[in-house]
């Protein structure tokens, strides 16, 4: 396990202020991680343990392998973000954990540790929603500056496809998501068609630049519905008969050419990023607000950073993207906890996970 757990002190020379620190946890999907923060966004300590390995031959995330690597790193990630701040659970302000939404088992084991921790050590706990800690991130590269709001917020993850109308870090109304796929797993979907290995997001992206993204004509899911809604299903189907033709699920006696796979992601690519760019830059118009947020694994993305970056030079609007480092899941992201602390919503320790979101949050 320890080869797969990244933890990066991002200030250590800060003297640790007790009465300023909380503890998140972050366990939704495949990252087991904790983070140590202060109230006005410094990491005091932060400890990630991937999956990438145990999920890589299933080219996709297998949730009950998930929830059993996430309960075997838990404890030891926690510990490890601590001891790198150098605080004990009576110097938490209090305990901070994503409860919703991702998978059911990997949620389980993080608000179950992160209640345990709260009564053993008698702090108080936090819920945080995933999504809106994916989109706080944007502003954790400008500690305090709560200036960006009100602005648009697109997530682009592995789960999720939404655009929100953002009033505040907690305030957020939803526009609009994807009616089937979501971005980052058509990525995950075509990397594995093509195998290119997992996570296919990055891999896919890595093919793209060495291919010519007018090579295929992809579809563009509701593209020009008037609706904040997405659909990356019919992209993915697309790729698919692109590869193997109609009809055929064999992908195993396939043989096709670097430069044809380098086309393919070049063109699936540019595909999802038209659609994400359009109906965002959309959003921010209709919604009369000056910025843009974007946060999520798929942030990550070169083409759709360049593209999005293209799109707020045009119209005049002001793009605030994740840094790279904190587009996948983390927890330094659940810094939003203080947010949510400054308006007393703290969470019972009945506390129970809410794997799916209904529309409208
Ligand atoms: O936000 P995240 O870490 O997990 C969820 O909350 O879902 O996002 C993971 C997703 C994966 O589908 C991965 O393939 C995608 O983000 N991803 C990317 C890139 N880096 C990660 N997709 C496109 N381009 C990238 N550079
Ligand atoms: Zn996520």
């Amino acid at each position: 396990m320890s080869e797969s757990i990244v933890s990066s002190p991002r200030s250590r020379s800060f003297a640790t202020d007790p009465d300023r620190v909380l503890l998140a946890i972050e366990s939704t999907c495949d990252e087991t991680a904790a983070a140590v923060v202060t109230r006005d966004g410094r990491v005091l300590g932060e400890c990630i343990a991937t999956q990438e390995k145990l999920h890589e031959q299933f080219g996709g995330v297998v949730p009950e392998i998930a929830a059993r690597a996430h309960l075997q790193r838990i404890l030891p990630v926690i510990q490890t973000a601590m001891q790198q701040a150098d605080v004990q659970g009576h110097d938490l302000q209090a305990i901070a954990v994503a409860d919703r939404p991702g998978l059911a088992g990997s949620l389980l084991v993080g608000v179950v540790a992160a209640k345990s921790l709260a009564m053993a050590w008698d702090r108080p706990l936090v819920a945080i929603n995933h999504l809106h800690a994916h989109l706080y991130a944007c502003q954790l590269s400008q500690p305090g500056d709560e200036s960006v709001y009100p602005a648009i917020g697109l997530i682009v993850s592995g789960g999720h496809t939404t655009l929100y109308r953002c009033d505040s870090p907690i305030d957020l109304v939803y526009l609009g998501g994807t009616i089937d796929d979501a971005a980052g797993e058509a990525f995950d979907k075509v990397a594995a068609m093509l195998s290119l290995g997992f996570p296919g997001g990055v891999e896919v992206s890595r093919w793209a630049v060495k291919g010519d993204p007018t090579a295929y004509d992809f579809p563009r899911g509701k593209r020009n519905d008037g609706t904040f809604d997405f659909s990356f299903s019919g992209l993915k189907t697309a790729v698919r008969y692109a590869i193997v033709g109609p009809g055929r699920q064999d992908f195993s006696s396939i043989e096709i050419s670097d430069q044809v796979k380098a086309d393919i992601c070049a063109s699936f690519e540019a595909a999802v990023v038209d659609v994400l760019v359009r109906k965002s830059r959309r959003a921010v118009k209709q919604n009369r607000v000056r910025r843009l947020l974007v946060g999520g694994g798929v942030a990550a993305n070169g083409c759709l950073r360049r593209e999005l970056a293209k799109a707020a030079d045009e119209d005049g609007f002001e793009l605030v993207i994740a840094p790279p480092e904190l587009c996948t899941d983390n927890a330094v992201m659940g810094a939003i906890a203080w947010k949510q602390i400054e308006r007393g919503q703290f969470a019972s320790l009945e506390l129970d996970i809410t794997p799916g979101l209904q529309r409208g949050f």
